[in-house]
């Protein structure tokens, strides 16, 4: 820590950032119906230039930072990307890519490697291409998927492999996972879709029954035992909804404590969902990411526990799970300061108990689901 005197510490904060998520881009090939992205990404036109993150990234290396994701949107539609892995890497960041697959390549694979990049994870909606193609909205991207999480492996990184789950394709978790076996995958992330951006707006349409949820649950334990057996080294973590929890999740290790994204345009966010607060972001076109850090008053607005209501304000747990998710919190009850729902402690509870009742009956059909779409996204804007 500098000598300056930070008001992080004054509240008891943690010190310097860890993770810094650069989403270089909001633009993407695809369509994801649970996209994380802003509903209104089609407001963010100008994007960082490759010397402006060049120097978000030595602010934040600076800093302290440790761990950088690259993600969007798709990070591979910024042709800057190797020149950045290669920059994020002489700096001495461990450096992740989060992609589609769609944009990379061969070459482009080993470019990246080039550049030094650490680690690639690669997104797949589904075994079907159907119902990935749904999902997605692109027939051709489950293909092209498969032959770049190959194309991966045969470059010499492990093949980590992330799938979204949601109602439309949970119950085809065994299909799912001796797909990604036959892939010869070395790790895949089960991750239960999160209820943030598109996937709030189609939230119907997305979140599984608790019946679904244990039966895929079952799945996956079934498939760990099969693997240990045939000695094969792959590892599965599935992820539950936070909406089947009756704690929440300890939300980014709390609000500007450990992790840090710098948005396409460079705003400034304590989490990639933060954007749709009501609150207005610093950017690092105005300011330097260690006074924003630091001083802020959005990063400073919900750390330690001053800022708490009843009941996190005088709960035990309250520094274990940090009162929850903020932009759950809003997005559930309008107000970011309350309780996240999630809590079964959360006067507003009852919200979570009601979407998993939604959740038991609903029949939306997958082609009913909203995909990002940039018509949609400027109307968002227009709000
Ligand atoms: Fe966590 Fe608040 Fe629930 Fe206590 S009341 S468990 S601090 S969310
Ligand atoms: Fe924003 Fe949890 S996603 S605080």
């Amino acid at each position: 820590m500098t000598d300056r005197t930070h008001t992080a510490a004054i509240n008891g904060a943690t010190g310097a950032p860890l993770w810094l998520l650069a989403e270089l881009t909001y633009r993407c090939p695809l369509q994801c119906a649970y996209c994380s992205n802003p509903l209104d990404f089609a407001a963010v036109q100008e994007e960082l230039t490759t010397a402006e993150w060049i120097d978000v990234l030595s602010q934040a290396r600076a800093m302290g930072a440790v761990q950088m994701g690259f993600s969007g949107g798709e990070p591979l539609v910024r042709r800057d990307l190797e020149e950045l892995v290669a920059e994020a890497r002489r700096l001495g960041f461990y450096t992740n890519l989060i992609t589609s697959g769609l944009g990379l390549d061969e070459p482009r694979i080993e470019a990246l490697r080039e550049a030094g990049l650490d680690h690639i994870q690669i997104s797949l909606q589904a075994s079907d291409p159907d119902v990935a193609a749904a999902v997605a909205g692109s027939p051709k991207a489950h293909a092209k998927k498969l032959a770049m999480a190959r194309a991966v492996k045969a470059a010499g990184y492990p093949m980590v492999l992330n799938v979204v789950l949601h109602r439309h394709n949970i119950d085809r978790i065994d299909e799912i996972i001796a797909l990604c076996d036959e892939l010869g995958a070395d790790a895949v992330e089960l991750a239960n879709c999160q209820m943030y951006g598109w996937a709030h707006l189609n939230r119907e349409g997305l979140l599984p029954s608790r019946a679904q949820l244990e039966a895929a649950e079952a799945t996956t334990a079934r498939w760990r035992e099969r693997l240990v057996e045939r000695g094969r080294d792959m590892r599965l973590l599935f992820v539950v909804p936070d909406y089947y929890g009756e704690r929440p999740k300890a939300c980014m290790g709390g609000w500007g404590s450990i992790f840090m994204t710098v948005a396409p345009d460079g705003a400034v966010l304590p989490c990639h969902s933060a954007r749709m607060l009501p609150m207005s972001f610093p950017n690092v076109r105005d300011q330097g990411l260690e006074a924003i850090w630091y001083d802020s008053e959005p990063f400073n607005r919900y750390r330690g526990d001053a800022w708490m209501q009843a009941p996190c304000r005088s709960c035990e747990e309250r520094h274990k799970d940090v009162g929850g998710c903020r932009c759950q919190a809003y997005l559930l009850t309008g107000d970011a300061t309350a309780t996240d729902p999630v809590c079964s402690l959360s006067p507003d509870h009852h919200l979570i108990e009601a979407a998993r009742r939604e959740a038991e009956t609903a029949t939306r059909p997958i082609a009913a689901l909203t995909l990002r779409n940039v018509h949609e996204s400027r109307v968002f804007c227009r709000q």
